[in-house]
């Protein structure tokens, strides 16, 4: 078991990538390095009790992966790797990018197809983000009115950022215990 909080991300043009570092570095020596999911294998990102999980959207509300376009493999290509893997026990705390002005009608959708299949695996899924201070029509993203996860919007609202990822982590301290 590795007793440090595993930081994966999928990325096209890198926005996600530089979040998951903030995390990382927010974190200090409670987590390890944040990785590019394409760069893990499911046994590796399986030995963390405590996993923090981001992606962006893409497509029409879709993971990352080849079919949305991406020149290499990402969530799209790595979920179906943990299909009937176990992770009872598991804590997974998710946040994504999206842009609720162009992309409105399905704002960060892909949180709740992560939010799935950690569901599926058997894993806990906490962080669960309120929906004040945006702006959109939709959202497949949404349990109870709150969005599964971390919403992050780097195109109409990057100023908002590093102050929502800091009330998720002081929120999910507790959870983030490995
Ligand atoms: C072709 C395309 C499709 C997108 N589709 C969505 C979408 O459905 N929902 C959403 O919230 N954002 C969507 N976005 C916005 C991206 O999620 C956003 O730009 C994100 O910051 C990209 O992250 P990355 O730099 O890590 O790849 C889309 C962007 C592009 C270029």
């Amino acid at each position: 078991m590795n007793p440090k909080i595993g930081i994966y991300f999928g990325t096209d043009t890198g926005r996600t990538r530089r979040i998951a570092k903030l995390i990382a570095q927010k974190l200090g020596d409670r987590a390890d390095a944040a990785l590019n999911v394409n760069r893990v294998d499911p046994d590796t990102f399986l030995a963390h009790r405590v996993l923090i999980l981001g992606a962006p959207t893409y497509g029409a509300g879709e993971l990352p992966g080849l079919s949305t376009g991406l020149a290499q493999e990402s969530w799209e290509e790595f979920l179906p790797r943990l299909r009937g893997r176990d992770m009872k026990g598991k804590t997974v705390a998710l946040f994504g990018l999206g842009d609720q002005d162009k992309y409105g009608g399905e704002f960060v959708d892909a949180l709740m197809i992560l939010y799935d299949a950690m569901v599926a695996c058997g894993a806990r899924v906490v962080g669960a983000w309120p929906t004040d201070g945006y702006s959109f029509k939709a959202s497949q993203a949404l349990l109870d009115g709150r969005f599964v996860g971390l919403a992050l919007d780097q195109i109409n609202q990057p100023a908002l950022t590093e102050a929502r990822i800091d009330a998720w982590l002081q929120h999910l301290a507790h959870e983030l215990e490995s």
